[in-house]
C-alpha cells in the first residue's frame, strides 16, 4: 500500500512541477487551472493520509509553513555583488571603450554582450544541493543575508527541484523576485479598503512579502522570479557563455526574462536601450534599466572585479518612476458611482518620461494615511498604464505655509449629502442621478467606446448638453435634434450630423455592451458577458434575484446586491424601457451550453480580408471562445493575417497553435 502510495505521490508531484515548468518558465500551459488543482488536492490528502512521505520540497509545500520567530543567517558561498550605473549614452560609451582597453581589444571591433532588464525587485540567492533547493537567502550585506527558505518555497514560480539532468552537486542561482504590477494594485486597493498595509512601490512590496516571518502571509502575495546569473557552482558549468548559462538555467526550471537578448557591440545595446524603454510601460512589471553583461565567461574573468561590483557588467539606469514635486491643491472629483476621489494638483514634474501635474489619492483614508498637507513637496509614482499616484511625504512645507486637506462635507458637485458605508474606503455623494457629476459620468461611460461606442460624444460636449438641460440621462440622448446640436459650443453643422449618425448607429449593439454600458456598480466587460451568456436575454436579468445571480461566474454576493439593487430602482427600469423603446437592439445571445469554442482564448493579430477583426472577434465570441488582446500562457490559438508582427512572434516562441484567414473561416464555419 504504501509503496503504491509512494509511487502515486512522486507521480503527483512531478506531474504538478511540470505544469509549472511549463506555466512559469515556457509560458505555455498544457492543462486548464481545475485540472492543477484537482492534482494538488489529491496530492495533500495522500500527504494527509502518509505523513512518512512528506517533503519540504513538495509542491504542496507552497501555501506556507508554521511561523519563524526570527530569520536566521545565511553566508553567501560566493559574494552577491552591486553593479556600477551609468546614466548616458556617454557612459556606457566609456564603458564599452574601457572593456576594449582591458581585454586589449582593436577599437573596431565589436564585444558581445548579453543586454537584459533590470528587475526592480528584491535580489535572492538560492542554494540547490543535488538538485532540491535547500536555502534561500536575502542580498543582505552581499556576504550574508536572512535565511528566508520558507517564503521563497511559497514562491510557485522557484523550482523546488529542477528538472534535466545533469546539474552541479552544489550551486547558488541568483536572481530578483519582484511583484508584477497587476498583483500590485490589485493588493494595494485591498489594502485601502480593508485598512491593511499599503506599499508604495512593487519593489517594497515584494521586500515586505519576503520578510514575513509567517510564510503564509507570504504565499498570499503576488510574487515572481527571474533568474539571472549563477554565484557559487561546484565543478564546472560547461558553459562558454553568459547566455548559455541562463538556458541552462531555463532548462533546469527556473523562469528567465524573456527581453534578455545578445547584442553585438555598443550601437546594438543602445538600440536595445530604446526598444526596451519605449515597452517600458506596457511589460506589466518595474524595471529600473537596463543590465549590459559581457556574454563571453572567459572574457569576464578575464575582466575580473572591482571592490564589491564586476568590471564585465554595467546598469544603465531608466528615468525614476518616481520624483518629488509640490503639492499645489486637492480637487473632488465625483465618480460615476458617486465616488468622491481627490485628485492632487501638483506643480508639473517629469516622472520616467510623461509630464505629470496630476495624481489620484485615492480616498479619505489615503490623505489620513499619508499625512500630507497642501503645500508640501510629495513623492510621485508613475508605472505602467496606471495613473500617477502620490505615494507619500518627502518633506512638509512650513507650517505657515501649509494648508491641510479638507474633505468636504457635502458633495462638491450637487451638495447632496456625502456616506460612506461601514466597511467601505469610499465616501459618496447619495444624489445619484440628481448629482449632474454622476450624470454626466454616466453618460459619458453609456457612450464609451467598450459601452455604446458613440463616437463624437466626448466630455466637453457631455458637460453642455447636461448643463443646458438637453440631456438628463442617457435616455434623451436618443431624442435629441439637429437643431439642438447646431447650437452648441464648436459643433458645426457636419459634426452634429455626424453625431446623430452616431447615437443612431448606437442602437445595434450586443447585449453585453447594454449590460455594460448601464454602468451598474462593479460589473465590468467581462460580467457583462457573463450575465448576457448566463441569462441569453435582458427580462430574465431584470428580475433575477439576488440568489439567482449568484449562480453566474464571477458574480459574488457584494455585486449580485449591486445588480439586484440596480434593476429594483424604478427610474433605472423605465430608462431602460425607454431606450429599448427607441430602437436599441441586439442579436440573440447564444446561452453559455455547449458553444463550440468554450473554454479556448484566442488572440486575433495582423489584418483580414473578409471582414474586419471587430467582426471576427464578435463571431469567435459568440462561438464561446474568449479573445484577448495579447499573447500570453493562457493563449490556446492565434490567428494572424498579414502583417502580423510581435503577437504572431511571441506565438511561434510559445508553440501556440496559429491559423491562417482560411483556418479562420474554416473554424467559424465548423469549430474545431
Ligand atoms: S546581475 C554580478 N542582472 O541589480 C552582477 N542584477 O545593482 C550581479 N538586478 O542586486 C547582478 N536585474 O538585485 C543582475 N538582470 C539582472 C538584474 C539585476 C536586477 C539587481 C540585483 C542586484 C542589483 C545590482
Amino acid at each position: 500500500m504504501t509503496d503504491q502510495a509512494r509511487n502515486e505521490v512522486e507521480q503527483l508531484r512531478s506531474q504538478l512541477e511540470e505544469h509549472n515548468y511549463r506555466y512559469y518558465v515556457l509560458d505555455a500551459p498544457s492543462i486548464p487551472d481545475a485540472e492543477y488543482d484537482r492534482l494538488m488536492r489529491r496530492l495533500q490528502e495522500l500527504e494527509a493520509q502518509h505523513p512518512d512521505l512528506q517533503s519540504p520540497n513538495s509542491p504542496s509545500q507552497r501555501v506556507g509553513a508554521p511561523p519563524l520567530d526570527h530569520f536566521a543567517t545565511v553566508q553567501h558561498r560566493t559574494p552577491m555583488l552591486s553593479l556600477d550605473n551609468a546614466f548616458s549614452d556617454e557612459d556606457l560609451a566609456d564603458f564599452d571603450r574601457r572593456l576594449h582597453d582591458r581585454l586589449k581589444l582593436n577599437p573596431e571591433s565589436a564585444i558581445d554582450y548579453v543586454a537584459e532588464p533590470k528587475l526592480d525587485g528584491v535580489a535572492v540567492s538560492l542554494t540547490y544541493a543535488d538538485g532540491e533547493l535547500i536555502t534561500a537567502s536575502t542580498r543582505g550585506d552581499g556576504v550574508s543575508g536572512e535565511d528566508i527558505t520558507v517564503n521563497i518555497r511559497t514562491l510557485a514560480s522557484v523550482p523546488l527541484r529542477l528538472r534535466q539532468p545533469p546539474w552541479p552537486a552544489l550551486m547558488e542561482v541568483r536572481g530578483e523576485v519582484y511583484m508584477p504590477q497587476a498583483g500590485f494594485e490589485r493588493y494595494n486597493a485591498q489594502a485601502r479598503e480593508q485598512g491593511g498595509k499599503v506599499f508604495a512601490n512593487p519593489r517594497n512590496a515584494a521586500a515586505g512579502s519576503l520578510r514575513q516571518l509567517d510564510s503564509r502571509m507570504t504565499a498570499q502575495r503576488p510574487l515572481a522570479l527571474y533568474a539571472y546569473a549563477i554565484g557559487f557552482v561546484e565543478g564546472r558549468l560547461d558553459c562558454e557563455t553568459h547566455f548559455a548559462m541562463l538556458q541552462r538555467l531555463k532548462s533546469w526550471g527556473f523562469p528567465v526574462n524573456a527581453k534578455v537578448r545578445q547584442v553585438r557591440g555598443l550601437s546594438a545595446c543602445l538600440d536595445y536601450y530604446r526598444a526596451l524603454e519605449a515597452e517600458r510601460d506596457s511589460l506589466g512589471y518595474d524595471i529600473d534599466g537596463i543590465v549590459y553583461k559581457v556574454d563571453n565567461l572567459q572574457q569576464q574573468v578575464q575582466l575580473g572585479f572591482v571592490s564589491r561590483a564586476p568590471r564585465w557588467a554595467i546598469a544603465r539606469k531608466f528615468p525614476a518612476q518616481e520624483q518629488i514635486t509640490r503639492l499645489l491643491d486637492v480637487e473632488f472629483q465625483v465618480g460615476r458611482t458617486g465616488a468622491i476621489t481627490p485628485v492632487a494638483r501638483l506643480e508639473p514634474v517629469q516622472v520616467a518620461g510623461v509630464t505629470v501635474s496630476n495624481a489620484t489619492l485615492h480616498n479619505k483614508d489615503e490623505i489620513a494615511r499619508l499625512g500630507i498637507a497642501i503645500g508640501d513637496r510629495v513623492i510621485v509614482r508613475r508605472a505602467g498604464d496606471v495613473i500617477p499616484q502620490v505615494i507619500g511625504s518627502a518633506e512638509p512645507a512650513a507650517d505657515s505655509l501649509r494648508q491641510p486637506i479638507i474633505f468636504p462635507s457635502e458633495c462638491p458637485v450637487c451638495q447632496s449629502p456625502l456616506e460612506q458605508i461601514e466597511g467601505e474606503a469610499a465616501v459618496r455623494c447619495t444624489g445619484g442621478l440628481i448629482c449632474a457629476a454622476q450624470r454626466k459620468e454616466s453618460i459619458w461611460h453609456f457612450a464609451s467606446r467598450k459601452a455604446m461606442d458613440i463616437d463624437g460624444l466626448g466630455e466637453k460636449l457631455i458637460d453642455q448638453l447636461v448643463d443646458l438641460g438637453l440631456v438628463d440621462n442617457v435616455a434623451d440622448l436618443y431624442a435629441l435634434q439637429l437643431e439642438q446640436l447646431a447650437g452648441l459650443e464648436r459643433m458645426a453643422e457636419k459634426s452634429a450630423t455626424n453625431l446623430l449618425q452616431a447615437i443612431e448607429n448606437s442602437k445595434q449593439t450586443t447585449l453585453p455592451r447594454f449590460i455594460y454600458a448601464l454602468g451598474i456598480r462593479e460589473v465590468g466587460e467581462a460580467t457583462a458577458k457573463n450575465l448576457a451568456l448566463h441569462f441569453g436575454d435582458l427580462p430574465p436579468l431584470m428580475d433575477a434575484s439576488a440568489e439567482g445571480l449568484l449562480a453566474v461566474p464571477d458574480v459574488g454576493p457584494v455585486v449580485a446586491a449591486h445588480i439586484a439593487d440596480f434593476f429594483a430602482n424604478p427610474g433605472n427600469r423605465e430608462r431602460v424601457d425607454r431606450l429599448i423603446a427607441q430602437g436599441i437592439q441586439w442579436p440573440a445571445v447564444q446561452r453559455a451550453a455547449n458553444l463550440p469554442l468554450q473554454g479556448m482564448t484566442l488572440v486575433l493579430t495582423g489584418s483580414l480580408e473578409s471582414m474586419t477583426r471587430e467582426e471576427a472577434a464578435a463571431k469567435l465570441e459568440a462561438m464561446g471562445a474568449k479573445v484577448a488582446g495579447s499573447v500570453s500562457a493562457k493563449t490556446s490559438l492565434v490567428i494572424a493575417g498579414p502583417g502580423a508582427g510581435s503577437k504572431l512572434a511571441k506565438a511561434e516562441a510559445l508553440g501556440i497553435e496559429v491559423l491562417d484567414e482560411p483556418g479562420l473561416l474554416r473554424l467559424l464555419e465548423q469549430g474545431l
